[in-house]
């Protein structure tokens, strides 16, 4: 009978242990949202960086913080942008106690809000793996909408689902500085308009090939035109893409302290 009630608790406990986000979190959410938030309300060029970097260190193998753990980032050449957020996050992965990996998709999800994005829902749990992934499995600006696809397929995305990961691109700049929409410092459905236009300041050729090809076109044009169309394919690719090589089942949600954070 004792024996019994004890493991029952202790289950109730542990329970209730997975379903709680650490409480550490709330203090990285602050720091994160000083680092991304700038004076003028949008979002600063460390935000930029770190929404880049979930992309980044989770395509080539599994969301695992090895782009930090591994030096992916000084490595490789498609990483160099983001050299400077893998050096800050790295420290502040250290200095918390948080894993690396769910630091990254963190700091991701508060870097879209900074920017005025949609709330993500971010789970933490991650397994931390300090060993490479496979090099050239990043997409290139070069490529044409039917290699995004099929790449985009060969990890379980859908061509819309494409298509709405890159509306990232909303906050971003290119390797020379330039803005890849007129309101860079907010995740907007400028981006997608501008681009089809050819009137944004600079455009990636991936880009411009998703706005243009008849079987991404469609999907472009309604993100123009609707960012809650936009939001409500954006958030659960962007989860999705936050997850890729983890079990969902064995993370703790910390949505919570995220929404407190910009409340
Ligand atoms: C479809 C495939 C994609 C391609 C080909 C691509 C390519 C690029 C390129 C070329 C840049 C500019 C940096 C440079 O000039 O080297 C860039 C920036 C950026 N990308 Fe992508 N990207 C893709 C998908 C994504 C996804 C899925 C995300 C996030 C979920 C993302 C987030 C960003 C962000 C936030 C920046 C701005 C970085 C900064 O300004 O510091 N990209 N991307
Ligand atoms: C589509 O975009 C690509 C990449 O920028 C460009 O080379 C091509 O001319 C565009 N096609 C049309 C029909 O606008
Ligand atoms: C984008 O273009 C569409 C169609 O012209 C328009 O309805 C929409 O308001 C535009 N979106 C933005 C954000 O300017």
């Amino acid at each position: 009978m004792h024996m019994f009630k004890s493991s029952v608790l202790l289950a109730a406990l542990v329970a209730q242990a997975r379903a709680q986000c650490p409480s550490v979190w709330t203090d990285v959410a602050t720091d994160l949202k000083t680092l991304f938030v700038g004076s003028d309300g949008t979002c600063t060029d460390d935000a930029r960086a770190a929404i880049r970097l979930s992309f980044h260190d989770c395509w080539p193998g599994a969301c695992d913080g090895s782009i930090i753990l591994a030096d992916e980032c000084g490595d490789r050449t498609e990483n160099i942008q983001m050299v400077g957020i893998c050096g800050t996050l790295g420290d502040m992965a250290t200095d918390s106690g948080v894993g690396t990996a769910d630091l990254i998709q963190f700091a991701a999800a508060m870097g879209i809000a900074a920017a005025g994005g949609p709330s993500i829902t971010v789970k933490v749990g991650r397994e931390d793996v300090s060993t490479a992934n496979p090099e050239n499995q990043m997409p290139t600006r070069e490529d044409d909408a039917a290699t995004l696809i099929s790449a985009f397929a060969a990890k379980g995305f859908s061509a819309t689902e494409l298509v709405a990961l890159v509306g990232t691109h909303s906050a971003a700049r290119d390797a020379s500085g330039a803005a890849l929409d007129s309101t860079i410092g907010k995740m907007d459905s400028n981006f997608y308009n501008e681009t089809a236009a050819g009137t944004a300041p600079t455009s990636l050729d991936s880009d411009r090939f998703l706005s243009n090809s008849s079987q991404t076109s469609s999907d472009w044009a309604k993100f123009g035109a609707s960012s809650s169309a936009w939001s409500t394919a954006f958030v659960p690719a962007m989860e999705k893409l936050s997850l890729l090589g983890n079990d969902e089942a064995s993370l703790t949600d910390c949505s919570s302290v995220l929404t407190a954070a910009f409340a």
